[in-house]
Protein backbone atom coordinates (compact mmCIF):
# COMPACT_ATOMS: atom_id res chain seq x y z
CA UNK A 1 0.00 0.00 0.00
CA UNK A 2 3.13 2.34 0.95
CA UNK A 3 4.41 1.99 -2.58
CA UNK A 4 0.97 2.99 -4.32
CA UNK A 5 0.55 5.83 -1.99
CA UNK A 6 3.80 6.90 -2.52
CA UNK A 7 4.07 6.86 -6.37
CA UNK A 8 0.62 8.76 -6.03
CA UNK A 9 2.51 11.46 -4.20
CA UNK A 10 5.18 11.86 -6.23
CA UNK A 11 2.96 12.06 -9.35
CA UNK A 12 1.13 14.91 -7.71
CA UNK A 13 3.50 16.72 -5.44
CA UNK A 14 6.88 16.08 -7.05
CA UNK A 15 7.94 15.12 -3.53
CA UNK A 16 8.04 13.22 -0.90
CA UNK A 17 6.48 12.87 2.64
CA UNK A 18 6.35 10.99 6.22
CA UNK A 19 3.96 8.01 6.61
CA UNK A 20 1.59 6.95 9.62
CA UNK A 21 -0.82 4.67 10.16
CA UNK A 22 -3.56 3.87 12.25
CA UNK A 23 -5.72 1.20 12.81
CA UNK A 24 -9.12 0.06 13.12
CA UNK A 25 -10.67 -1.43 16.17
CA UNK A 26 -12.91 -5.07 17.37
CA UNK A 27 -14.70 -4.56 20.62
CA UNK A 28 -15.03 -8.09 22.18
CA UNK A 29 -18.09 -7.03 24.58
CA UNK A 30 -18.98 -3.71 25.56
CA UNK A 31 -21.19 -2.00 22.82
CA UNK A 32 -23.32 1.47 23.74
CA UNK A 33 -21.57 1.65 26.84
CA UNK A 34 -18.80 4.57 25.84
CA UNK A 35 -21.05 7.14 25.81
CA UNK A 36 -22.65 6.06 29.12
CA UNK A 37 -19.96 6.52 31.03
CA UNK A 38 -19.65 2.79 31.19
CA UNK A 39 -16.57 0.51 29.93
CA UNK A 40 -15.81 -1.12 26.85
CA UNK A 41 -13.19 -3.84 25.54
CA UNK A 42 -11.74 -3.46 22.25
CA UNK A 43 -8.49 -4.24 20.56
CA UNK A 44 -6.77 -2.47 17.24
CA UNK A 45 -6.34 -4.96 14.27
CA UNK A 46 -4.18 -5.18 11.35
CA UNK A 47 -5.86 -3.31 8.73
CA UNK A 48 -6.21 0.75 8.75
CA UNK A 49 -5.28 3.77 7.39
CA UNK A 50 -2.15 4.43 5.70
CA UNK A 51 -0.86 8.23 4.62
CA UNK A 52 2.00 9.99 3.41
CA UNK A 53 1.75 13.45 4.42
CA UNK A 54 4.19 16.76 4.26
CA UNK A 55 3.59 20.50 5.30
CA UNK A 56 3.79 22.34 2.47
CA UNK A 57 4.62 26.16 3.80
CA UNK A 58 1.60 27.28 2.78
CA UNK A 59 -2.22 27.42 4.81
CA UNK A 60 -3.75 25.08 2.63
CA UNK A 61 -4.34 21.46 2.38
CA UNK A 62 -4.13 19.42 -0.42
CA UNK A 63 -5.66 15.62 0.19
CA UNK A 64 -5.71 12.61 -2.21
CA UNK A 65 -8.03 9.84 -1.03
CA UNK A 66 -6.35 7.27 -3.34
CA UNK A 67 -9.07 4.23 -3.22
CA UNK A 68 -11.73 6.68 -3.92
CA UNK A 69 -9.57 8.30 -6.46
CA UNK A 70 -10.87 11.71 -5.34
CA UNK A 71 -9.10 15.07 -4.68
CA UNK A 72 -9.70 17.83 -2.12
CA UNK A 73 -8.43 21.42 -1.37
CA UNK A 74 -9.32 23.25 1.29
CA UNK A 75 -8.40 25.63 3.90
CA UNK A 76 -8.27 26.09 7.47
CA UNK A 77 -10.61 28.41 9.02
CA UNK A 78 -13.78 27.03 9.99
CA UNK A 79 -15.55 28.30 6.96
CA UNK A 80 -13.38 26.31 4.73
CA UNK A 81 -15.57 22.99 5.35
CA UNK A 82 -14.89 20.74 2.16
CA UNK A 83 -17.50 19.14 0.06
CA UNK A 84 -15.93 15.85 0.11
CA UNK A 85 -17.44 13.69 3.35
CA UNK A 86 -14.20 12.05 3.57
CA UNK A 87 -12.01 14.96 3.42
CA UNK A 88 -14.35 16.38 6.60
CA UNK A 89 -12.61 13.88 8.57
CA UNK A 90 -9.24 15.45 7.89
CA UNK A 91 -10.79 19.20 8.37
CA UNK A 92 -12.26 18.03 11.42
CA UNK A 93 -8.96 16.94 13.10
CA UNK A 94 -7.38 20.19 11.76
CA UNK A 95 -9.65 22.62 13.32
CA UNK A 96 -10.18 20.67 16.48
CA UNK A 97 -6.37 20.71 16.93
CA UNK A 98 -6.62 24.47 16.19
CA UNK A 99 -9.21 24.90 18.41
CA UNK A 100 -7.13 23.34 21.54
CA UNK A 101 -4.17 25.92 20.88
CA UNK A 102 -2.07 23.64 18.39
CA UNK A 103 -0.14 25.82 15.36
CA UNK A 104 -0.74 23.64 11.88
CA UNK A 105 0.36 24.64 8.66
CA UNK A 106 -0.95 23.45 5.59
CA UNK A 107 0.26 19.76 4.23
CA UNK A 108 -0.03 17.29 1.53
CA UNK A 109 -1.24 14.30 1.87
CA UNK A 110 -2.19 10.98 -0.09
CA UNK A 111 -4.08 8.09 1.96
CA UNK A 112 -5.71 4.96 1.02
CA UNK A 113 -6.62 1.95 3.52
CA UNK A 114 -7.94 -1.36 3.86
CA UNK A 115 -10.17 -1.50 7.18
CA UNK A 116 -13.50 -2.41 5.35
CA UNK A 117 -15.78 0.37 4.77
CA UNK A 118 -19.06 -0.05 6.55
CA UNK A 119 -18.65 -3.28 8.65
CA UNK A 120 -18.14 -1.48 12.12
CA UNK A 121 -14.50 -1.19 12.19
CA UNK A 122 -14.38 2.27 12.41
CA UNK A 123 -12.87 3.41 9.60
CA UNK A 124 -13.08 6.97 10.15
CA UNK A 125 -11.57 6.72 13.81
CA UNK A 126 -8.47 5.15 11.96
CA UNK A 127 -8.55 7.96 9.37
CA UNK A 128 -8.74 10.79 12.50
CA UNK A 129 -6.11 8.75 13.91
CA UNK A 130 -3.61 8.86 11.37
CA UNK A 131 -4.25 12.41 10.73
CA UNK A 132 -4.51 13.39 14.53
CA UNK A 133 -0.88 11.74 15.14
CA UNK A 134 0.89 12.52 12.11
CA UNK A 135 -0.06 16.49 12.66
CA UNK A 136 1.17 16.39 16.06
CA UNK A 137 4.17 14.94 15.54
CA UNK A 138 4.88 16.61 12.42
CA UNK A 139 4.50 19.55 14.44
CA UNK A 140 5.93 18.68 17.44
CA UNK A 141 2.74 19.56 19.46
CA UNK A 142 3.44 17.46 22.30
CA UNK A 143 -0.37 16.50 22.33
CA UNK A 144 -0.93 13.59 24.88
CA UNK A 145 -2.56 10.63 23.11
CA UNK A 146 -6.09 10.74 25.48
CA UNK A 147 -6.35 14.50 23.37
CA UNK A 148 -5.61 12.81 20.55
CA UNK A 149 -8.29 10.36 20.56
CA UNK A 150 -11.00 13.26 22.12
CA UNK A 151 -10.11 15.78 18.96
CA UNK A 152 -10.98 12.52 16.31
CA UNK A 153 -14.15 12.11 18.64
CA UNK A 154 -14.92 15.72 18.67
CA UNK A 155 -14.49 15.87 14.72
CA UNK A 156 -17.02 12.77 14.15
CA UNK A 157 -19.31 15.49 16.68
CA UNK A 158 -18.78 18.73 14.91
CA UNK A 159 -17.84 17.71 11.42
CA UNK A 160 -19.52 14.23 10.32
CA UNK A 161 -22.89 14.73 12.34
CA UNK A 162 -22.33 11.60 15.01
CA UNK A 163 -22.62 11.88 18.15
CA UNK A 164 -20.14 9.23 19.27
CA UNK A 165 -18.40 7.88 22.35
CA UNK A 166 -14.59 7.47 22.82
CA UNK A 167 -13.93 3.71 21.88
CA UNK A 168 -12.67 3.99 18.58
CA UNK A 169 -10.69 6.71 18.35
CA UNK A 170 -9.01 5.17 21.95
CA UNK A 171 -8.67 1.97 20.49
CA UNK A 172 -7.04 3.47 17.25
CA UNK A 173 -4.19 5.11 19.25
CA UNK A 174 -3.93 2.81 22.09
CA UNK A 175 -3.67 -0.47 20.55
CA UNK A 176 -0.91 -3.29 21.23
CA UNK A 177 -0.48 -5.89 19.57
CA UNK A 178 -1.49 -9.21 21.25
CA UNK A 179 -4.26 -7.30 23.88
CA UNK A 180 -7.74 -6.13 24.22
CA UNK A 181 -8.20 -3.41 26.42
CA UNK A 182 -10.55 -2.57 29.12
CA UNK A 183 -11.02 0.92 29.10
CA UNK A 184 -13.71 3.00 31.79
CA UNK A 185 -15.13 5.39 29.47
CA UNK A 186 -15.80 7.50 32.92
CA UNK A 187 -12.35 7.78 34.92
CA UNK A 188 -10.86 6.87 31.17
CA UNK A 189 -8.25 4.13 33.23
CA UNK A 190 -7.93 1.60 31.17
CA UNK A 191 -6.21 -1.91 31.47
CA UNK A 192 -4.11 -4.08 29.09
CA UNK A 193 -5.41 -7.58 29.18
CA UNK A 194 -3.38 -10.41 26.93
CA UNK A 195 -5.78 -11.90 24.34
CA UNK A 196 -4.56 -15.05 22.95
CA UNK A 197 -7.37 -17.46 23.06
CA UNK A 198 -5.13 -20.96 22.33
CA UNK A 199 -7.59 -23.27 20.37
CA UNK A 200 -9.89 -20.28 19.48
CA UNK A 201 -10.25 -17.95 16.59
CA UNK A 202 -12.00 -14.40 15.99
CA UNK A 203 -13.49 -14.53 13.12
CA UNK A 204 -15.64 -11.50 11.90
CA UNK A 205 -18.39 -12.36 8.83
CA UNK A 206 -19.31 -9.35 6.96
CA UNK A 207 -22.96 -9.05 6.64
CA UNK A 208 -21.84 -6.09 3.42
CA UNK A 209 -25.15 -4.78 4.26
CA UNK A 210 -25.38 -0.96 5.59
CA UNK A 211 -29.34 0.00 6.67
CA UNK A 212 -29.49 3.45 6.52
CA UNK A 213 -32.37 4.34 8.71
CA UNK A 214 -34.21 7.34 8.36
CA UNK A 215 -32.80 9.94 11.29
CA UNK A 216 -29.72 9.76 13.15
CA UNK A 217 -30.52 5.89 14.85
CA UNK A 218 -27.30 6.36 16.77
CA UNK A 219 -27.68 9.48 17.73
CA UNK A 220 -31.39 8.68 19.21
CA UNK A 221 -30.55 5.85 21.30
CA UNK A 222 -28.03 7.84 22.89
CA UNK A 223 -30.71 10.66 23.35
CA UNK A 224 -32.56 7.76 25.47
CA UNK A 225 -30.13 6.68 27.69
CA UNK A 226 -29.35 10.60 28.67
CA UNK A 227 -33.30 11.10 29.08
CA UNK A 228 -33.15 7.82 31.59
CA UNK A 229 -29.74 8.75 32.64
CA UNK A 230 -31.64 12.25 33.89
CA UNK A 231 -34.79 10.49 35.32
CA UNK A 232 -32.79 8.43 37.50
CA UNK A 233 -30.92 12.23 38.41
CA UNK A 234 -27.36 10.36 37.17
CA UNK A 235 -24.52 12.17 35.00
CA UNK A 236 -24.81 8.47 33.43
CA UNK A 237 -25.95 5.15 33.14
CA UNK A 238 -23.27 3.85 34.43
CA UNK A 239 -23.09 2.30 37.77
CA UNK A 240 -27.69 2.16 37.58
CA UNK A 241 -29.08 -1.21 38.92
CA UNK A 242 -31.99 -2.80 37.11
CA UNK A 243 -33.89 -1.86 40.13
CA UNK A 244 -33.09 1.70 39.88
CA UNK A 245 -34.68 1.45 36.77
CA UNK A 246 -37.85 -0.66 37.50
CA UNK A 247 -38.52 2.32 39.88
CA UNK A 248 -38.98 4.68 37.82
CA UNK A 249 -40.72 2.62 34.65
CA UNK A 250 -43.61 4.28 34.66
CA UNK A 251 -41.96 7.85 33.94
CA UNK A 252 -40.67 7.43 30.92
CA UNK A 253 -41.06 5.97 27.64
CA UNK A 254 -41.27 1.51 26.76
CA UNK A 255 -38.62 2.20 24.50
CA UNK A 256 -36.43 4.32 26.59
CA UNK A 257 -37.08 1.51 29.26
CA UNK A 258 -35.34 -1.13 26.36
CA UNK A 259 -32.59 0.40 25.59
CA UNK A 260 -31.46 1.46 29.45
CA UNK A 261 -31.89 -2.14 30.29
CA UNK A 262 -29.47 -3.23 27.24
CA UNK A 263 -27.18 -0.88 28.73
CA UNK A 264 -27.06 -1.80 32.51
CA UNK A 265 -27.07 -5.79 31.15
CA UNK A 266 -23.93 -4.49 28.92
CA UNK A 267 -22.13 -2.97 31.53
CA UNK A 268 -22.12 -5.68 33.72
CA UNK A 269 -21.22 -8.48 30.58
CA UNK A 270 -18.00 -6.48 29.85
CA UNK A 271 -16.92 -7.19 34.02
CA UNK A 272 -17.97 -10.59 33.65
CA UNK A 273 -16.36 -11.46 30.15
CA UNK A 274 -12.62 -9.60 31.64
CA UNK A 275 -13.07 -12.39 34.41
CA UNK A 276 -13.56 -15.38 32.65
CA UNK A 277 -10.51 -14.26 30.03
CA UNK A 278 -8.58 -14.15 33.03
CA UNK A 279 -9.30 -17.69 34.18
CA UNK A 280 -9.43 -19.13 30.53
CA UNK A 281 -13.60 -19.53 30.67
CA UNK A 282 -14.48 -19.19 26.89
CA UNK A 283 -17.69 -20.66 27.33
CA UNK A 284 -18.69 -17.52 29.73
CA UNK A 285 -17.21 -15.15 26.97
CA UNK A 286 -19.21 -16.80 24.20
CA UNK A 287 -22.50 -16.85 26.71
CA UNK A 288 -21.82 -12.89 27.12
CA UNK A 289 -21.69 -12.36 23.13
CA UNK A 290 -24.87 -13.89 22.78
CA UNK A 291 -26.31 -12.23 25.69
CA UNK A 292 -25.25 -8.75 24.18
CA UNK A 293 -26.36 -9.77 20.36
CA UNK A 294 -29.41 -10.63 21.83
CA UNK A 295 -30.11 -7.28 23.84
CA UNK A 296 -28.53 -5.18 20.96
CA UNK A 297 -31.10 -6.41 18.20
CA UNK A 298 -33.96 -6.91 21.15
CA UNK A 299 -34.05 -4.10 23.60
CA UNK A 300 -31.29 -1.97 21.89
CA UNK A 301 -32.80 -2.18 18.16
CA UNK A 302 -29.74 -1.74 16.81
CA UNK A 303 -29.53 -5.32 14.74
CA UNK A 304 -31.53 -6.11 11.45
CA UNK A 305 -32.33 -8.97 9.94
CA UNK A 306 -28.80 -10.34 8.46
CA UNK A 307 -27.20 -10.00 11.64
CA UNK A 308 -29.78 -11.94 13.62
CA UNK A 309 -29.78 -14.43 10.98
CA UNK A 310 -25.38 -14.77 11.09
CA UNK A 311 -26.21 -14.98 15.00
CA UNK A 312 -28.55 -17.68 14.77
CA UNK A 313 -26.04 -19.44 12.28
CA UNK A 314 -23.79 -19.67 14.65
CA UNK A 315 -25.62 -20.92 17.53
CA UNK A 316 -26.79 -23.86 15.71
CA UNK A 317 -23.10 -24.42 14.22
CA UNK A 318 -22.03 -25.06 17.72
CA UNK A 319 -19.93 -21.60 18.02
CA UNK A 320 -18.83 -20.46 21.40
CA UNK A 321 -19.99 -16.94 21.08
CA UNK A 322 -21.51 -14.64 18.54
CA UNK A 323 -22.76 -10.68 18.08
CA UNK A 324 -23.33 -7.73 15.92
CA UNK A 325 -20.45 -5.72 16.02
CA UNK A 326 -20.07 -1.27 16.16
CA UNK A 327 -22.85 0.50 16.19
CA UNK A 328 -25.18 -1.58 14.39
CA UNK A 329 -27.56 -1.31 11.77
CA UNK A 330 -25.03 -3.39 9.30
CA UNK A 331 -21.87 -4.38 9.12
CA UNK A 332 -20.07 -8.04 10.90
CA UNK A 333 -20.83 -10.46 13.44
CA UNK A 334 -17.89 -11.28 15.95
CA UNK A 335 -17.23 -14.77 16.31
CA UNK A 336 -15.38 -16.52 19.12
CA UNK A 337 -15.10 -20.41 17.59
CA UNK A 338 -13.32 -23.09 18.46
CA UNK A 339 -10.08 -23.37 15.42
CA UNK A 340 -11.30 -26.91 14.67
CA UNK A 341 -14.85 -25.69 13.92
CA UNK A 342 -13.73 -22.47 12.03
CA UNK A 343 -13.79 -23.39 8.45
CA UNK A 344 -17.08 -25.54 8.73
CA UNK A 345 -18.92 -22.93 10.41
CA UNK A 346 -17.76 -20.03 7.95
CA UNK A 347 -18.61 -22.13 5.18
CA UNK A 348 -22.06 -23.50 6.28
CA UNK A 349 -23.79 -19.83 7.29
CA UNK A 350 -22.07 -18.36 4.18
CA UNK A 351 -23.35 -20.88 1.76
CA UNK A 352 -27.00 -20.14 4.45
CA UNK A 353 -26.74 -16.44 4.39
CA UNK A 354 -26.21 -16.77 0.25
CA UNK A 355 -28.82 -18.77 -0.47
CA UNK A 356 -31.55 -16.61 1.51
CA UNK A 357 -30.01 -12.82 0.67
CA UNK A 358 -28.23 -13.29 -2.32
CA UNK A 359 -24.83 -12.72 -1.51
CA UNK A 360 -22.05 -14.27 0.43
CA UNK A 361 -20.67 -12.48 3.41
CA UNK A 362 -17.19 -11.71 3.63
CA UNK A 363 -14.68 -13.24 6.50
CA UNK A 364 -12.16 -11.49 8.02
CA UNK A 365 -9.44 -13.39 10.63
CA UNK A 366 -8.68 -11.07 13.69
CA UNK A 367 -4.95 -9.88 14.38
CA UNK A 368 -4.63 -8.14 17.51
CA UNK A 369 -2.36 -5.13 16.49
CA UNK A 370 -0.43 -1.91 17.54
CA UNK A 371 -2.54 1.37 17.22
CA UNK A 372 -1.56 5.00 15.79
CA UNK A 373 2.77 5.08 14.78
CA UNK A 374 4.80 6.39 12.22
CA UNK A 375 6.15 4.41 9.59
CA UNK A 376 9.90 3.49 7.75
C1 LIG B 1 -19.70 3.39 17.21
C2 LIG B 1 -19.22 4.60 18.01
C3 LIG B 1 -18.60 4.17 19.34
C4 LIG B 1 -19.50 3.21 20.10
C5 LIG B 1 -20.00 2.10 19.19
C6 LIG B 1 -21.00 1.22 19.86
O1 LIG B 1 -18.62 2.61 16.79
O2 LIG B 1 -18.29 5.33 17.28
O3 LIG B 1 -18.30 5.30 20.10
O4 LIG B 1 -20.57 3.88 20.71
O5 LIG B 1 -20.58 2.59 18.01
O6 LIG B 1 -20.42 0.54 20.91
Amino acid sequence: MQQKISRKFEELYHTHGTFYTSPGRINLIGEHTDYNGGFVFPGAVDKGIVAEIRPNGTDRVRACALDLDSASEFGLEEQDLPAESWARYIFGVCREIIKRGGRIGGFDTVFAGNVPLGAGMSSSAALESTFAYALNDLNGLNIDPFELARIGQATEHNYCGVNCGIMDQFASVFGKAGHLMRLDCRSMEFRYFPFTPTGYKLVLLDSRVKHELVGSPYNDRRKSCERVAGVLGREFLRGATMEELDAVKDRISEEDYRRARYVIGEERRVLEVCDALERGDYETVGRCMYETHWGMSKDYEVSCEELDFLAEQARECGVTGARIMGGGFGGCTINLVREDLCDEFVEKASRAFEARYGHAPKRYEVVISDGARKLC
